[in-house]
């Protein structure tokens, strides 16, 4: 095998392991690599653009589906497929960006979580949380009927 294919066969296997089991590090490169908050939608059913918030994400709150996250959403199909993504900017009551959670639908990854990869950052990319998240899961788990998602729920 040439050293290049070797190469190219190592990246292949790199990038198939980031999709079964994604880091926040790589999920926020992937996410700038996006340009979310210029490339995605908001959640079908809900009004565009920033809103008002409350505990615990923060006062103000703008949330961005991907294309498969939007299209599951507004037929209702639920559970989300494999790589559906949620990103949700916490602003402070003074629209200050404090922080970002993230939600990755990662099929088989963690059924007791919805199968989702959690994570939530600081606006400059420090992981705060990561992966199967108690905290989170702990919560979103009263809207299991929906996928674990309450925007766009009553
Ligand atoms: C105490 C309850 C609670 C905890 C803990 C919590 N969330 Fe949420 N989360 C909510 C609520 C309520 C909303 C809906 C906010 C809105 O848009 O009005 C939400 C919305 C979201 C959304 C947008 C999709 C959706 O479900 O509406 C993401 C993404 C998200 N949370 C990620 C996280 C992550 C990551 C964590 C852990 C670091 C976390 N959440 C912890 C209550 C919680």
């Amino acid at each position: 095998m040439k050293p290049w294919t070797a190469a190219l066969l190592a990246l292949g296997l790199l990038a198939a392991a980031a999709q079964t089991k994604p880091t926040a590090p790589e999920l926020w490169n992937w996410l700038a690599d996006q340009n979310f908050a210029e490339r995605w939608r908001h959640v079908p059913g809900e009004p565009e653009g920033k809103y008002r918030g409350g505990p615990p994400h923060g006062a103000v709150l703008q949330t961005f589906v991907n294309d498969l996250a939007f299209e599951a959403l507004r037929s209702g199909r639920f559970p989300l497929p494999a790589g559906a993504v949620i990103v949700k900017e916490n602003y402070t009551a003074d629209g200050r960006l404090a922080n970002l959670a993230v939600m990755r639908k990662v099929e088989g990854y963690n059924p007791e979580g919805g199968d989702w990869f959690w994570a939530e950052y600081t606006p400059d990319g420090r992981v705060l949380f990561e992966g199967k998240a108690a905290l989170c899961i702990g919560c979103h788990a009263q809207k299991k009927a929906s996928d674990w998602i309450f925007s766009g729920q009553d």
